[in-house]
């Protein structure tokens, strides 16, 4: 009988997060410091050899769908590459891509004939001084290609990520979700989250994502829930009356979502990560070419994920009983 990633709180496990670089072309304020951060040595990172075999024991275990992040994951050498190599192993279904979308738009036709099936594109603004501010340099113009790339390509459905940050972009909700009502596209707000960075400046900047059911009403616009996004995500999708597209919602802090966590993350230098908040992770990279081990690895990990990451009262209480994650986004992959 096949073995498949159920845990402790009976949560199926069917899909994996791979980040495959912990560097980046931009520095977004949410996400990394002004002056960069240590990056692994390249001779660190995972191999595509490597997370090819990683893959094939986790689709044996019934994982089907695998989402490529970085950092940004198109700073990886010949990504194409790999997602062919993943595209091939039996049992994966859907290889989607989470990206700054500044280096996407060129390389768009290639990957889709590698094998990658969707693309979500992080847009924090569409102002472009405002978004160069955010990403500290970044070219609105690229993402803005990069996102009729994916049109073009038929990556459907395309999403972006807007990151909710009060004082920066909460004044731009209502453009967003305008642009869902012309397009057939996804906007999902994003809390904004404390991870490798709980302190004032995170505070300071929180919002919770009731704000933009608010404003949708407040402007008179009529929505209901949509249930046909596709997706594995956390996010929460309503459609607003007579749009082309959606909006959603990905609240962890304010409600969050772990009952249906179906998830397992793999880091760029070979950590097997069973939850974003805490700081659990399992070297993978010994136990390669030995498949029996390095099932039991995997749950190994899953014994021991949390039920939630009960993150609202630990970090609001600065409650010291748990670890929460010391690696920053770019260093996980979100
Ligand atoms: P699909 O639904 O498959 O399109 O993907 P997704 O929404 O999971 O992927 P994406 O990489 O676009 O993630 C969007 C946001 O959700 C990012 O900010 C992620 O950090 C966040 N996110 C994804 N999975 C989790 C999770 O397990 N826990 C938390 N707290 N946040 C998550
Ligand atoms: N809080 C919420 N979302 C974040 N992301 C990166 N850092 C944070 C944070 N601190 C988002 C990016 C990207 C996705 C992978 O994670 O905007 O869309
Ligand atoms: Fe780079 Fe993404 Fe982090 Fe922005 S959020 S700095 S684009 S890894």
């Amino acid at each position: 009988m096949q073995r498949l990633l159920i845990d402790r709180f009976g949560r199926k496990h069917d899909y994996l997060r791979i980040s495959v670089t912990d560097r980046c072309n931009l520095r977004c304020v949410y996400c990394m410091p002004e002056e960069g951060m240590e990056f692994e040595p390249e001779e660190r990172l995972l191999s595509f050899e490597e997370i090819t075999e990683v893959v094939r024991v986790l689709a044996g275990l019934g994982v089907r769908k695998l989402r490529i992040t970085g950092g940004e994951p198109l700073v990886r050498k010949n990504l194409e590459q790999l997602i062919a190599m993943l595209s091939a192993i039996p049992g994966i279904e859907d290889i989607a891509l989470t990206t700054n979308g500044i280096f996407f738009a060129s390389r768009a036709e290639k990957l889709r004939a590698a094998g990658l099936t969707r693309v979500n594109i992080s847009l924090d603004s569409l102002k472009a001084d405002r978004f160069s501010l955010i990403t500290r340099g970044g070219n609105i113009k690229r993402v803005l290609e990069s996102i009729e790339a994916a049109y073009r390509m038929g990556l459907a459905p395309i999403k972006l990520n807007v990151v909710l940050m009060k004082g920066l972009n909460d004044d731009e909700i209502e453009d967003f979700l305008q642009m869902t009502v012309e397009r057939a596209i996804q906007v999902r707000f994003i809390e904004y989250m404390p991870i490798g960075h709980n302190d004032e400046a995170w505070k300071a900047r929180y919002l919770s994502l009731s704000t933009v059911l608010e404003r949708c009403e407040q402007r008179g616009w009529k929505f209901a829930p949509s249930e046909n996004v596709y997706g594995n995500g956390p996010s929460q999708n309503y459609r607003i009356e007579g749009a082309l597209g959606s909006f959603g919602l990905i609240h962890p802090i304010s409600d969050h979502f772990c009952e249906t966590c179906n998830r397992l993350r793999l880091t760029a230098d070979g950590n097997i990560k069973p939850c974003l908040y805490w700081s659990h992770e399992f070297n993978v990279r010994t136990y390669i070419g030995d498949k029996q081990a390095m099932e039991d690895l995997f749950f190994r990990a899953l014994d021991i994920k949390p039920q939630n990451h009960e993150m609202a009262q630990a970090l609001m209480n600065e409650d010291q009983s748990h670890n929460p994650t010391e690696r920053r986004m770019s260093q996980i992959g979100g």
